[in-house]
Formats: C-alpha cells, structure tokens, sequence
C-alpha cells in the first residue's frame, strides 16, 4: 500500500507504507528534500505536516531544538506518513539524489580486522550496487532498531559489492551487531546510496582527502576513484588517528594501482606524547592540513569526513580562515 504526499504548490509523491520514511519515499521518487544525515542527526530535513497524519520514529532526535518542537515542525528521516498527507517544505536541484536510493538485502561475505577497533565488512547483494564515491548507505544491524549510516569504501560495480569501514562504539548496539552477532552469509536490510559529499570529477583541482576515525571509508573511495579517473594532478590524504595503532589508510592506498607520485599520505595522531616513538606529525589533523599543503587553501577540492569536532574545525580553518569557495568543501554531517 502506498499514501500519496502533497507538497504545498509543489510536486507530490508516493510513500511505501511498510518501510518508507517520508525522507526516503521523496528521495526514491527523485524529489530534491532537503537533507544530510538520513538519521535524525542534523535537522536538515525539517518540514511542517499541514494536513494528514504521520507517526514520529525517534521522538527526541536531536535534529529538532526545543523550538522547533514548540513550533510544530517535524524531521523527515523520522517521519512515517499514515495515509495521504500534505506538508510545507522547500525543496532544491542540489539535494536531488544523483543515484536513485534502493533497499535491497545484502549478505555478509567477508570480514576483516583494519585495527584493534576497525573492520573492513564486504556485503554482497544480487543486484548491481550503484553508488558515488562518497556516499553512504543506511545499514540496518539485525537485532537492533533502526538504521546505522556507513560510507562504502570501495566503487560503484555490476557484482554487487558494498564495502564498509566499521568503528567499533563503545556501547553502541549497532556497531556491536555488525563487529559481533553478524556472521558471514547472514543478511541484513542494506538502503542507499545517500549523501552529498561525492567525487566531483569534473575539477581539476588538487585534491585533498581528510579523514578522521571511520571517516576514512568515503576518503577512500574518493581517492581510489580520483586516482583511477586521472581526476587530479595531485591527491594529498590526510589520516588522523589517536595512536600509530589506530592508522590503517597507507596499506589501503598502497593497494591501489598506479599511484606512484600522484598521492601524498600525512597520518597525524592527536594521542602520542613525548616518550612515545613516533617520527610524523602530532596533533589535530586540521592544523597539519593549514601547515603543510603548498598552495593557498582556496586552490584545493576538500573532502572530509569524521567525528563533530573535526568536521567543525576544518569549516572554521577552510571558510573563515582561509575563504575556501563552499562548493570546493565537501562533507555529510553524521551527527
Ligand atoms: Fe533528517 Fe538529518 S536528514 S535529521
């Protein structure tokens, strides 16, 4: 069954009422619903529901301030329509999903340990998987409520392949489900792609790739798809980590043909101190980046993807510091 959407003087769509959220049934319709992080994180898909009723799947999402609830609005990635409704939201070109978003089952095929709390996951689905490097899929854990959103870390292909970088959280149930519970062959619900921090190949800029955590599944995928399009003179990949233990990018990008001298690799670790053995750069990767790049920041394409505070202070450095063009700066908010 399906409930028709209206939006106020503006395109309708339709919503599958078993699965879909009202954010996903507009984006599977190529609808441009303002949005970033798909999981109730940033309150970009705010809207007003002016007739009609939908259920609320995370009441306290904090993409929603107190203010927003006193006024009535809701979050889309959290709404699930009841029947046929109308809502008010304002809608842009630029959020319009370059690849139509599916929901298909994915089966485990391998596992493998990157560091002592990350681990490559290679699902396999039997359809091709359609993605841009970049981008992200929602993956939802069996035994777990709802969705985890995960960058892939390889390409687009025609066997189905989706790659992903896993951080194990400390508590968190998801990332325990997929490190833990799930063994090979067993399935699970896999949605995407999603987001907008994707390979623009069409710059001919340097590149420069940053990644913080499990931020380094989409670095990945950008650098090896930058690399194998001839996509830029130059690719410089910064890695940040806490300790020499947590790095895992170098082996990943030395196994991607024909580099050579194409790509320049800075770990940086935020948590050595004096006495320990460690020979590169210290500190936060943002500063690294300021420190070492040659060119003024403006001539670069950045991509980036990590925890809050990183993402924040590269905005602060790229936009305010440096006044980074906005469409050179590409990143999807998780949180
Ligand atoms: Fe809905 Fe981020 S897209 S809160």
């Amino acid at each position: 069954m399906e409930h028709k959407i209206v939006i106020e003087g503006g395109d309708g769509f339709t919503v599958s009422a078993e699965e879909d959220t009202l954010l996903r049934g507009a984006l599977r319709a190529g609808i441009g619903f303002p949005h970033e992080c798909s999981v109730g994180g940033c309150g970009g898909c705010r809207f007003d529901l002016v007739t009609g009723e939908m259920d609320t799947l995370w009441a306290e999402a904090p993409g929603l301030s107190e203010r927003d609830r006193k006024r009535g609005k809701r979050l889309a990635c959290q709404s699930r329509p009841r029947g046929d409704c109308t809502i008010r939201v304002r809608c842009a070109d630029e959020y319009r999903p370059a690849v139509a978003p599916r929901r298909l089952q994915a089966r485990l095929q391998a596992k493998r340990q990157l560091t002592p709390d990350m681990i490559e996951l290679t699902f396999c689905a039997d359809q091709p998987a359609l993605f841009l490097p970049g981008q992200y899929a929602l993956l939802y854990p069996p035994a777990t409520t709802g969705a985890r959103a995960y960058s892939m870390s390889n390409l687009s292909n025609a066997g189905g392949l989706w790659q992903f970088v896993i951080r194990r959280v400390e508590g968190g149930r998801g990332s325990t489900a997929l490190f833990d519970h799930l063994g090979i062959g067993e399935a699970l619900v896999l949605d995407g792609p999603y987001g907008h921090a994707f390979l623009r190949a069409d710059s001919r800029r340097e590149i420069v790739c940053i990644a913080g955590g499990s931020g380094l599944a989409p670095m990945v995928s950008i650098a090896r798809a930058a690399l194998a399009q001839g996509a830029t003179p130059r690719l410089h990949f910064f890695d940040g980590a806490r300790k020499e233990a947590d790095l895992c990018a170098k082996d990943i990008l030395d196994a991607i043909p024909g580099t050579g001298t194409q790509l320049t690799y800075t770990p940086v670790l935020s948590a050595v101190d004096g006495g320990d053995e460690w020979a590169g750069a210290r500190g936060f990767v943002h500063a690294e980046v300021e420190r070492r790049l040659p060119l003024p920041l403006d001539q670069y394409e950045f991509y980036f993807a990590g925890p809050p505070p990183m993402i924040e202070a590269l905005q602060t450095l790229l936009m305010i510091g440096h006044h980074v063009p906005y469409q050179q700066i590409h990143f999807d908010r998780f949180v």
